[in-house]
Protein backbone atom coordinates (compact mmCIF):
# COMPACT_ATOMS: atom_id res chain seq x y z
CA UNK A 1 0.00 0.00 0.00
CA UNK A 2 1.70 3.61 -1.01
CA UNK A 3 -1.11 5.80 0.30
CA UNK A 4 -1.39 6.57 3.35
CA UNK A 5 -4.48 5.27 6.17
CA UNK A 6 -5.76 8.09 7.43
CA UNK A 7 -7.84 8.04 10.80
CA UNK A 8 -9.54 11.43 11.75
CA UNK A 9 -10.68 12.10 15.23
CA UNK A 10 -12.20 14.91 16.19
CA UNK A 11 -14.46 16.53 19.37
CA UNK A 12 -14.13 19.13 21.86
CA UNK A 13 -11.47 19.50 24.55
CA UNK A 14 -11.15 17.37 27.23
CA UNK A 15 -13.21 14.66 25.83
CA UNK A 16 -10.60 11.93 25.29
CA UNK A 17 -10.05 12.64 22.18
CA UNK A 18 -6.44 13.41 22.93
CA UNK A 19 -5.43 10.05 24.39
CA UNK A 20 -7.39 8.27 22.23
CA UNK A 21 -5.18 9.39 19.60
CA UNK A 22 -2.36 8.64 21.12
CA UNK A 23 -3.44 4.94 22.12
CA UNK A 24 -4.67 4.29 18.35
CA UNK A 25 -1.35 6.03 16.65
CA UNK A 26 1.19 3.81 18.74
CA UNK A 27 -1.21 0.69 18.70
CA UNK A 28 -1.17 1.03 14.64
CA UNK A 29 2.45 2.10 14.36
CA UNK A 30 0.86 5.55 12.75
CA UNK A 31 1.98 8.99 13.10
CA UNK A 32 0.38 11.17 14.94
CA UNK A 33 -0.79 15.13 14.94
CA UNK A 34 -2.45 16.87 17.76
CA UNK A 35 -4.20 19.52 15.02
CA UNK A 36 -4.69 21.92 18.55
CA UNK A 37 -0.87 22.58 19.10
CA UNK A 38 -0.72 24.30 15.56
CA UNK A 39 -3.19 26.90 16.66
CA UNK A 40 -1.48 26.92 19.79
CA UNK A 41 1.80 27.33 18.68
CA UNK A 42 0.37 29.65 16.27
CA UNK A 43 -1.03 31.60 18.73
CA UNK A 44 2.09 31.51 21.41
CA UNK A 45 4.38 32.59 18.94
CA UNK A 46 2.57 36.07 18.32
CA UNK A 47 2.56 36.54 22.56
CA UNK A 48 6.31 35.65 22.63
CA UNK A 49 6.59 38.36 19.76
CA UNK A 50 4.38 41.19 21.64
CA UNK A 51 2.22 40.88 18.68
CA UNK A 52 -1.54 42.00 18.44
CA UNK A 53 -4.06 38.35 18.59
CA UNK A 54 -6.57 40.45 16.11
CA UNK A 55 -4.36 41.05 12.94
CA UNK A 56 -4.74 38.40 10.41
CA UNK A 57 -2.28 39.21 8.38
CA UNK A 58 0.50 39.07 11.36
CA UNK A 59 -1.04 35.60 12.11
CA UNK A 60 -1.30 33.91 9.00
CA UNK A 61 2.64 35.04 8.61
CA UNK A 62 3.03 33.02 11.90
CA UNK A 63 0.88 30.39 10.88
CA UNK A 64 3.14 29.64 7.68
CA UNK A 65 6.59 29.37 9.90
CA UNK A 66 4.75 26.71 12.62
CA UNK A 67 7.38 23.54 12.44
CA UNK A 68 4.86 20.74 12.79
CA UNK A 69 7.98 18.34 14.47
CA UNK A 70 8.70 21.37 17.03
CA UNK A 71 5.47 20.90 18.64
CA UNK A 72 5.51 20.38 22.46
CA UNK A 73 2.34 19.93 24.03
CA UNK A 74 4.13 20.35 27.46
CA UNK A 75 4.78 24.03 26.78
CA UNK A 76 1.59 24.92 24.66
CA UNK A 77 -1.14 23.06 27.36
CA UNK A 78 -1.13 26.63 29.47
CA UNK A 79 -4.27 28.07 29.60
CA UNK A 80 -3.74 31.31 28.03
CA UNK A 81 -2.46 29.94 25.25
CA UNK A 82 -5.35 27.96 24.99
CA UNK A 83 -7.74 30.75 24.81
CA UNK A 84 -5.32 32.73 22.29
CA UNK A 85 -5.38 29.77 19.95
CA UNK A 86 -9.15 29.84 19.79
CA UNK A 87 -9.44 33.05 19.35
CA UNK A 88 -7.33 33.05 15.93
CA UNK A 89 -8.53 29.68 14.93
CA UNK A 90 -11.61 32.01 13.70
CA UNK A 91 -9.71 33.38 10.97
CA UNK A 92 -9.90 31.90 7.57
CA UNK A 93 -6.46 33.05 6.64
CA UNK A 94 -4.66 31.08 9.66
CA UNK A 95 -6.89 28.13 8.81
CA UNK A 96 -5.94 27.75 5.32
CA UNK A 97 -2.03 28.18 6.22
CA UNK A 98 -2.69 25.19 9.52
CA UNK A 99 -4.44 23.06 7.09
CA UNK A 100 -2.12 22.94 4.53
CA UNK A 101 0.75 22.05 6.60
CA UNK A 102 -1.96 19.44 8.22
CA UNK A 103 -2.89 17.94 4.88
CA UNK A 104 0.61 17.88 4.10
CA UNK A 105 1.08 15.38 7.08
CA UNK A 106 -1.71 13.08 6.60
CA UNK A 107 -0.01 12.08 3.74
CA UNK A 108 2.86 10.03 5.59
CA UNK A 109 3.21 6.43 5.69
CA UNK A 110 2.08 3.90 6.72
CA UNK A 111 -1.05 6.01 8.09
CA UNK A 112 -2.02 8.96 10.02
CA UNK A 113 -3.59 10.16 13.23
CA UNK A 114 -5.13 13.54 13.09
CA UNK A 115 -6.53 14.68 15.53
CA UNK A 116 -8.85 18.38 16.15
CA UNK A 117 -12.14 19.88 15.63
CA UNK A 118 -12.21 20.01 11.45
CA UNK A 119 -10.77 16.61 10.63
CA UNK A 120 -13.38 15.16 9.07
CA UNK A 121 -14.92 17.94 7.89
CA UNK A 122 -12.49 19.61 6.12
CA UNK A 123 -8.63 18.83 6.66
CA UNK A 124 -9.24 15.13 5.53
CA UNK A 125 -12.97 14.67 4.58
CA UNK A 126 -12.00 11.28 2.76
CA UNK A 127 -10.16 9.76 5.85
CA UNK A 128 -11.25 6.06 5.52
CA UNK A 129 -12.14 6.27 9.31
CA UNK A 130 -13.64 9.36 11.29
CA UNK A 131 -14.50 9.22 14.73
CA UNK A 132 -16.12 12.23 16.63
CA UNK A 133 -15.46 11.61 20.48
CA UNK A 134 -17.54 13.85 22.60
CA UNK A 135 -18.82 13.86 26.42
CA UNK A 136 -21.18 16.38 28.30
CA UNK A 137 -20.13 19.55 29.54
CA UNK A 138 -20.14 18.61 32.73
CA UNK A 139 -18.21 15.69 32.48
CA UNK A 140 -15.71 17.25 30.76
CA UNK A 141 -15.25 20.24 33.25
CA UNK A 142 -15.11 17.15 35.87
CA UNK A 143 -12.42 15.53 34.10
CA UNK A 144 -10.29 18.83 33.95
CA UNK A 145 -10.66 19.80 37.37
CA UNK A 146 -9.83 16.50 38.72
CA UNK A 147 -6.74 16.10 36.42
CA UNK A 148 -5.64 19.53 37.84
CA UNK A 149 -6.24 18.59 41.30
CA UNK A 150 -4.53 14.99 40.93
CA UNK A 151 -1.77 17.28 40.27
CA UNK A 152 -1.85 18.80 43.75
CA UNK A 153 -3.25 21.76 42.42
CA UNK A 154 -6.37 24.16 43.22
CA UNK A 155 -9.26 24.99 40.93
CA UNK A 156 -12.77 25.99 40.79
CA UNK A 157 -14.89 23.52 39.18
CA UNK A 158 -17.71 26.34 38.09
CA UNK A 159 -14.75 28.31 36.43
CA UNK A 160 -13.54 25.21 34.93
CA UNK A 161 -17.32 24.55 33.63
CA UNK A 162 -18.23 28.49 32.42
CA UNK A 163 -14.97 28.24 30.48
CA UNK A 164 -15.55 25.06 28.60
CA UNK A 165 -19.35 26.01 27.74
CA UNK A 166 -17.07 29.51 26.24
CA UNK A 167 -14.85 27.18 24.28
CA UNK A 168 -17.73 25.13 23.16
CA UNK A 169 -19.77 27.90 21.68
CA UNK A 170 -16.48 29.71 20.43
CA UNK A 171 -15.65 26.24 18.33
CA UNK A 172 -19.25 25.40 17.47
CA UNK A 173 -20.47 28.65 16.28
CA UNK A 174 -17.56 30.48 14.31
CA UNK A 175 -18.25 30.73 10.24
CA UNK A 176 -15.52 28.80 9.02
CA UNK A 177 -14.73 25.29 10.02
CA UNK A 178 -16.90 25.09 12.85
CA UNK A 179 -16.60 21.86 15.08
CA UNK A 180 -18.98 19.28 14.08
CA UNK A 181 -19.20 15.48 12.88
CA UNK A 182 -18.68 15.04 9.60
CA UNK A 183 -21.89 12.86 7.91
CA UNK A 184 -19.95 9.62 8.11
CA UNK A 185 -18.61 9.91 11.51
CA UNK A 186 -18.41 7.56 13.90
CA UNK A 187 -20.04 8.88 17.46
CA UNK A 188 -18.67 7.95 20.68
CA UNK A 189 -19.83 9.66 23.80
CA UNK A 190 -17.10 8.73 26.89
CA UNK A 191 -19.36 10.28 29.16
CA UNK A 192 -20.35 7.00 30.67
CA UNK A 193 -17.48 4.99 28.82
CA UNK A 194 -13.66 4.36 30.31
CA UNK A 195 -10.87 5.35 27.93
CA UNK A 196 -9.99 1.62 27.67
CA UNK A 197 -13.85 1.07 26.33
CA UNK A 198 -13.84 4.33 23.81
CA UNK A 199 -10.28 2.29 22.51
CA UNK A 200 -11.80 -0.82 22.08
CA UNK A 201 -14.87 0.48 20.50
CA UNK A 202 -12.07 2.77 18.04
CA UNK A 203 -10.33 -0.38 17.34
CA UNK A 204 -13.07 -1.98 16.09
CA UNK A 205 -13.91 0.48 13.63
CA UNK A 206 -10.87 0.82 12.71
CA UNK A 207 -10.03 -2.51 11.99
CA UNK A 208 -12.96 -3.04 10.06
CA UNK A 209 -11.86 -0.40 7.56
CA UNK A 210 -8.48 -1.26 7.47
CA UNK A 211 -9.91 -4.89 6.31
CA UNK A 212 -11.91 -2.81 3.70
CA UNK A 213 -9.25 -1.37 2.37
CA UNK A 214 -6.84 -3.97 2.36
O1 LIG B 1 -7.70 21.12 21.18
P1 LIG B 1 -7.02 22.38 21.72
O2 LIG B 1 -7.60 22.90 23.01
O3 LIG B 1 -5.54 22.22 21.79
O4 LIG B 1 -7.31 23.47 20.58
C1 LIG B 1 -6.93 24.81 20.75
C2 LIG B 1 -7.88 25.69 19.93
O5 LIG B 1 -7.65 25.48 18.53
C3 LIG B 1 -9.36 25.40 20.19
O6 LIG B 1 -10.07 26.55 20.59
C4 LIG B 1 -9.92 24.97 18.87
C5 LIG B 1 -8.86 25.27 17.85
N1 LIG B 1 -8.73 24.17 16.90
C6 LIG B 1 -9.38 24.29 15.70
O7 LIG B 1 -10.07 25.29 15.48
N2 LIG B 1 -9.26 23.33 14.76
C7 LIG B 1 -8.52 22.22 15.00
N3 LIG B 1 -8.41 21.29 14.06
C8 LIG B 1 -7.88 22.07 16.25
C9 LIG B 1 -8.02 23.06 17.19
Amino acid sequence: MTDSFIIAIDGPAAAGKGTLSRGIAEQYGFHHLDTGLTYRATAKALIDAGLPLDDETVAEKMAREVELAGLDRNILSRHEIGEAASKIAVMPAVRRALVEAQRRFSKKVPGTVLDGRDIGTVVCPAAPVKLYVTASPEVRARRRYDEIIGKGGTADFDAIFEDVKRRDDRDMNRADSPMKPAVDAHLLDTSEMSIEAAFQAAQSIIDAALSRNA
